[in-house]
């Protein structure tokens, strides 16, 4: 770890690191502290999870150590934040095989245990499965952690600009500039769904713990915003600088613009 510091916020941490490496495996460190200090005490893990490139090596890590260091998953219930809608999931544009790719098919968590929006249903269907998803976290206690990484508009899960900080769990539209990034991986812009079920600002910030994480130049812009620009919906993780909960891990590229 290269530095923690606080100098935007009186309330939250950021704790920077000299390059991505380093920084996923600090996130995967404390994931798995969380897993473990659960399990002394013989309690679920409720773990709330990202998808997209930020942690794909939180991931790995994580999979590294239960290969080879004997942390077992078998109390973690996972929460993802969302999915495309509509998407089925052996589609490999995913996040449910996203997820089995990166981490789920390679540890011991119980698949009665993982969550992820289904969202392969028609529309009259969606109200009723968005309040279920809610209940469902409700019902285990909330999130104990929430890995979030950050889209270039500052959304948040798939909360977009305009979100408002006490959403739940719903249906979204997506911004042209998140359409955009996924293009890369739909190919072309009409293949990228022009919507999602994300899980609310409300249902994130009530997580216990919160780690968002941001790698490299093209985060730069979006973190000095949300770090030290002003509290607004059409900044949405704007809204962490206000909750001690919360931790920033970034990497030096990431924090480019919010250090002197
Ligand atoms: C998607 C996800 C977000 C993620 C964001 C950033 O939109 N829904 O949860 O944080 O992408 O993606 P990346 O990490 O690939 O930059």
């Amino acid at each position: 770890m290269l530095n923690s510091f606080n100098k935007y916020s009186k309330v939250n941490s950021i704790t920077l690191h000299s390059d991505a490496e380093q920084a996923s495996v600090y996130v995967a460190q404390q994931i798995a502290e969380l897993i473990r200090q659960q399990q002394e005490q013989g309690k679920p893990a409720v773990l709330g999870l990202a998808t997209g490139n930020t942690p794909k090596r939180v991931y790995q890590e994580l999979v590294r150590l239960h290969q080879n260091e004997g942390l077992s998953f078998h109390n973690v219930i996972s929460f993802n934040l969302d999915e495309y809608y509509p998407i089925c999931p052996d589609n490999d544009q995913s996040y449910t095989y996203f997820m089995r790719k990166y981490l789920f098919s390679h540890i011991d968590i119980k698949s009665h245990n993982i969550h992820i929006p289904h969202t392969d249903f028609p529309p009259h269907r969606i109200l009723q499965y968005c309040k279920d998803y809610e209940d469902k976290i409700v019902s285990f206690g909330g999130l104990d952690l929430q890995l979030l990484g950050i889209g270039r508009n500052g959304h948040i899960g798939f909360n977009e600009p305009g979100s408002t900080f006490d959403s739940t769990t719903r249906l979204v539209n997506l911004h042209s500039l998140t359409r955009q990034d996924a293009q890369t991986h739909f190919g072309t812009i009409d293949n990228v769904p022009l919507q999602a079920i994300s899980i609310g600002i409300q249902t994130i910030i009530q997580a216990k713990k919160i780690l968002l994480l941001a790698l490299g130049e093209r985060k730069s812009e979006i973190i000095s915003k949300a770090l030290k620009g002003e509290i607004s919906t059409q900044v949405p993780a704007s809204i962490l600088q206000t909750l001690s909960q919360v931790e920033y891990i970034l990497d030096r590229d990431a924090a480019a613009l919010i250090q002197d």
